[in-house]
């Protein structure tokens, strides 16, 4: 398994956000974490990637433990965190933020490379190149601080609720991105979405996390009466 996370448990002082939560990535694979509001989805994000200390459990990356190792340490081993709500650099430029984005990188001719090659994936960022980020609409920021976590070269990207707010046609450009990413091979994604429809669509596995603990997980959880009836409003 490239992620293995086991028992995990997080508190925010007497609240419980996350109990006893193991979870499995597999290198390649796309894995949708699907739940309701506050069940646990972010924190459970944050906590892999550093930002959030663990109580009790393990985490492990690539075969290393990394459960309670500091953001920038679990960055350079290849996981990256796109936080819920866009969170760009609102006064810096859009090519700053690019560039931002690979500042743990020494190889500058790559680094110069990369972002030619993800102004070609995201061309609307090529046109924004030097407008500040805050003045960019809600999908163009969301494009923007997915391109910027490319940036540092992740082998496994996680992204939270990349869709939310958007409208349908930028939501599918960004469901598309996920599969192409997945498609060229060299990108393993952990999505979190409150759209469980297209969520489970393009997922190979997902896990339903509900009040901080894993109530159900497969591959075929879109068929799964449960789901329909809670998630897919079927
Ligand atoms: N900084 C914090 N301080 C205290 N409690 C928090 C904090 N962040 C989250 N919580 C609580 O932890 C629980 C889990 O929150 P979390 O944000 O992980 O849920 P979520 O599944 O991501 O929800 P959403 O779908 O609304 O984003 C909630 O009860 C929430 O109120
Ligand atoms: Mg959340």
């Amino acid at each position: 398994m490239m992620l293995s996370v086991r028992n995990l448990g997080v508190s925010y002082g007497r609240i419980a956000a996350v109990r006893d939560v193991s979870i499995d990535v597999a290198r390649g694979e796309i894995v949708a974490l699907i739940g309701p509001n506050g069940a646990g989805k972010s924190t459970l994000l944050k906590a892999i990637a550093g930002l959030q200390p663990i109580e009790r459990g393990s985490i492990d990356f690539d075969s290393a433990a990394i459960a309670n190792q500091r953001p920038a340490e679990v960055m350079r081993r290849g996981l990256a965190l796109v936080l819920e709500g866009r969170s760009t650099l609102k006064q810096m430029t859009v090519r700053e933020n690019l560039v931002l984005g690979a500042y743990a990188r020494h190889d500058h001719a790559e680094i110069a490379r990369d972002l030619d090659q993800m102004l070609t994936r995201f061309p609307i960022l090529r046109e924004r190149l030097k407008q500040r980020a805050g003045t960019l609409s809600g999908g163009e920021q969301q494009m923007l601080v997915i391109a910027r976590a490319l940036m540092s070269r992740p082998r496994l990207l996680m992204l939270d609720e990349p869709s939310l707010g958007l409208a349908p046609l930028i939501t599918a450009k960004i469901f598309e991105l996920v599969q192409a990413l997945k498609a060229e091979g060299d990108v393993t994604v952990l999505l979190v979405e409150q759209n469980a429809n297209q969520a489970l669509h393009i997922a190979d596995r997902a896990y339903v996390l509900e009040n901080g603990e894993v109530v159900l997980q497969g591959a075929d959880l879109a068929d799964d009466p449960r789901i329909q009836e809670a998630y897919l409003g079927v």
